[in-house]
């Protein structure tokens, strides 16, 4: 049977990843997608750099475009990242009624309506397994495996950089910023790095996972984000004392009033599975109505993993390549005239727990007025640890961890505490999931 083309637009870890396993792995490939899976251009700005991945056999041009408008080529692997010229030259191969596989979260959760709208109109595949938790098949999963369940929850570690640096941080006690050096080394992170750091890439992830679940549009820009630069070690030291793990967890729940979205470090139960998630490695928890709680473990990054699910993407492209465009999985799990309506929910209307971390004089009276604010406030007290204050210091470190709460009230609740004289400086807030 004749060879499925593809024309590989960027070079770098991952399209350079995708070009070894394909080469690699040829015959196991072909075997399984009916056909032989064949580069047959690759677009670079570096000639000299594509090349040492890139035989002479196979040409190198720095024309993106004129890939995309390539009669040649059946489909597209975008393995450049950012909006753009991503953007623009996926809607051109669209238009040139070409398949497109990326591996483009950021694109995808900024752009990804309009991307699937044309992608539509033309008839083309658009796939996008790699842009979600890397190897891990989890949009397959979502998408198709669980189509049965109404989706209650997705938690997930969903950003390699950041789990490998709090593992790293918690395990060997290393700095932040030379985790992060080591994470770029190997090719974890994002182009710019703060994507990874401050929640960003993660936010993007869970925004399609979100919308595959519930079937939503893609809503990132209505997703809390926060990323990992603000936790301090002795946060990571007190969330064990109390048997919890620090981990940047993507979040969304169904709620009666609209879909909870959310980024952020969240302490979870170590006796947990997902708890003991570390390095590079992601790990996705879905709950389904019918199924239960489902795992889904593998490497969230990296060169061979992702190149894994692009190439997963490229044999479902070979196998459906002749079937009619109405007969395929819809890009995003739901049929795009059954696409729901239900409101992101605002982070004050969020309900979980909560690690509050709250600096006090050591003198009597000074707890009840703090729990005296929870109770005015409905906010139930779950634990708490209160730490000897430091030698000569007059001030020492209590943590309560709440039961589960709006959030609304537990902003009010800190305000109060943070006005009272013997309370000092912010109280330190992170939320806690129990995942049960
Ligand atoms: P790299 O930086 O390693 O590679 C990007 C490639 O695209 C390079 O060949 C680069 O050229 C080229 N490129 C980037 N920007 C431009 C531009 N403006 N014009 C022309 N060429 C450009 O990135 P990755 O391979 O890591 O990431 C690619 C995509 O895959 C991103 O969307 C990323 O989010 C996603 N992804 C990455 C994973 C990973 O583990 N790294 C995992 C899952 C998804 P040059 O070498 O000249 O800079
Ligand atoms: N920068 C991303 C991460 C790459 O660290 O998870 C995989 O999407």
């Amino acid at each position: 049977m004749k060879p499925l083309r593809i024309g590989l637009l960027g070079i770098g870890t991952v399209g350079g990843g995708t070009f070894d396993v394909l080469t690699r792995n040829a015959e196991e490939i072909s075997r399984r997608a009916g056909r032989p899976i064949t580069v047959i251009k690759v677009a670079a700005r570096n000639e000299a750099k594509a090349r040492r991945v890139v035989p002479a056999s196979v040409p190198v041009t720095p024309d993106f475009l004129s890939v995309a408008r390539d009669a040649e080529i059946d489909v597209i692997v975008e393995s450049l990242g950012g909006t753009e010229p991503a953007k623009s030259v996926i809607l051109e191969a669209i238009a040139h009624g070409k398949h497109v596989v990326t591996a483009n979260k950021a694109l995808l959760a900024l752009h990804g309506n309009e991307i699937f709208a044309a992608a539509r109109a033309k008839g083309v595949i658009v796939a996008f397994e790699a842009a979600v938790a890397g190897g891990i098949p989890i949009i397959k999963a979502l998408r198709e495996g669980l189509v049965a369940n109404r989706i209650e929850w997705i938690a997930g570690i969903i950003n390699g950089t950041t789990n490998f640096i709090l593992s790293e941080m918690r395990g060997k006690g290393l700095s932040f910023a030379d985790v992060l050096t080591t994470a770029q080394a190997k090719g974890y992170a994002e182009a710019d790095p703060t994507f990874d750091i401050e929640g960003v890439d993660a936010g993007h992830k869970i925004s399609i996972l979100a919308a595959i679940a519930f079937g939503i549009p893609l809503s990132f820009e209505k997703a809390h984000v926060e990323g990992i630069t603000k936790i301090e070690a002795k946060d990571i030291r007190y969330a064990e004392e109390m048997g919890y793990r620090i981990k940047l967890l993507g979040i969304a729940r169904r709620r009666e009033a609209g879909i909870e979205l959310r980024v952020h470090p969240t302490l979870i139960p170590a006796k947990r599975l997902i708890a003991n998630v570390e390095g590079v490695m992601n790990a996705v928890l879905v709950k389904g109505d019918a199924v239960g709680a489902t795992l889904y473990y593998g490497a969230g990054a990296g060169a061979n993993p992702t190149a894994s699910a692009v190439i997963a993407d490229l044999v479902d492209v070979a196998r459906l390549i002749d079937a009619d465009a109405s007969h395929r999985v819809p890009y995003l799990a739901f049929q795009h005239d059954r696409i729901g309506t239900e409101p992101v929910l605002s982070m004050d209307d969020v309900e979980t727990s909560y690690y509050l971390r709250l600096r006090v004089d050591d003198k009597p009276g000074v707890l009840a007025d703090i729990t005296r604010v929870l109770a005015d406030n409905h906010i139930s007290i779950d634990a708490m640890l209160q730490k000897e204050p430091e030698e000569g210091e007059a001030q020492a470190d209590i943590i309560l961890l709440t039961h589960e709460t709006i959030e609304k009230n537990v902003k009010r609740a800190i305000a109060a505490i943070e006005a009272q004289a013997s309370t000092s400086g912010k109280i330190v807030l992170l939320r806690l999931e129990n995942l049960a």
